[in-house]
């Protein structure tokens, strides 16, 4: 396997196809659409070499598992503006933006969120409050493009679901760095689950047996190197989030097990899953 580090994030971008195929199973809205206009399973079929039934089973109940967590979460802060980085084939901002009172900023690399605004156009047409942005989430971002769309004196709400895995160390810095200027610019705070770690990753690799071989197809077709991306275990991933100057809430995923619906739909064992949810907690960061 030809690994290149730090290769073209570009190359990242049909991972969204794995996770628009996994979160099909979830009875999320749209979420059935998107796999079949995307043509998803080709992408999958490529990532798992006929391994697809295993991975299916592997990541739907933790895709699932992430995004019905960050709802529960993000719930909680009621906040009206919200901006989710890498955001790829995810329908939250489709849902969400039928709220007329929420303002949605979706935003991921410039191809991805130009098909993702194609999508949006196609299965729900123009919405004036959910907007498209190209934002490299790794280079210096300027809030005032936010605060285009966003008021200044009202808190955002920021979402991100896997991306920082595929991150270097130095890369996970800069979005911090980004992270801390939109929270100072605006206030509010910063959820996800991406601080994953080898102590988790061992876990899951014991509960699903595609784990590993689609791991390592994922780094040689994306060049980046997910496991030497990880943090050792959840007390370096905390340390690393204080260090970046935020304070952190953790909220566990175990909160809606109950809610999968991939669990029927895919026969998957509620004792796997709930040893698979219990790897990632879903941080929540705000600046001390
Ligand atoms: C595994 S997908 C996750 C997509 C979506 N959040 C989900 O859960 O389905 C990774 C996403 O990260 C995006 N991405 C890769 N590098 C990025 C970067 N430097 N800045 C912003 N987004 C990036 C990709 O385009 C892709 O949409």
């Amino acid at each position: 396997m030809t690994i290149v580090p730090g290769g073209s994030f570009d190359k990242i971008s049909p991972t969204a196809l794995l996770t628009a195929y996994a979160r099909q199973f979830a009875g999320i809205p749209y979420t059935r659409e998107i796999a079949e206009l995307t043509d998803a399973i080709a992408t999958v079929n490529q990532f798992t070499e006929g391994k697809l039934n295993s991975l299916v089973i592997g990541l739907a109940a933790i895709v699932e598992g992430r995004y019905k967590a960050i709802e529960y979460v993000r719930s909680q802060f009621h906040a009206t503006q919200i901006l989710e980085l890498a955001s790829g084939l995810l329908p939250r901002g489709m849902i969400l933006s039928q709220q007329p009172e929420i303002t949605f900023i979706e935003s991921d690399l410039l191809a991805m969120i130009h098909q993702k605004q194609q999508l949006a156009q196609q299965l729900i047409g123009d919405r004036p409050n959910l907007h498209f942005l190209d934002i490299d989430a790794t280079t210096t971002l300027n809030s005032s493009r936010l605060s285009a769309y966003f008021h200044v004196d009202q808190p955002v709400t920021v979402l991100c679901e896997g991306l920082m895995m595929y991150l270097t160390f130095a890369e996970k810095r800069q979005v911090f760095a980004n992270m801390r200027e939109i929270l100072q610019t605006f206030g509010g705070v910063w959820i996800t689950p991406d601080l994953t770690t080898k102590v988790g990753a061992d876990q899951m690799g014991r509960n699903s047996a595609a784990f590993e071989p689609v791991n390592q197809k994922i780094s040689s077709l994306t060049g980046r190197l997910v496991a030497e991306n990880e943090f050792a275990d959840l007390d370096q991933a905390r340390q690393f989030v204080r260090e970046q100057g935020f304070q952190l809430d953790e909220f566990s995923m175990l909160e809606v097990l109950d809610q999968l619906e991939s669990l029927s739909t895919l026969k998957i064992e509620r004792d796997i899953a709930k040893v698979m949810l219990s790897t990632i907690p879903i941080f929540v960061m705000s600046l001390e």
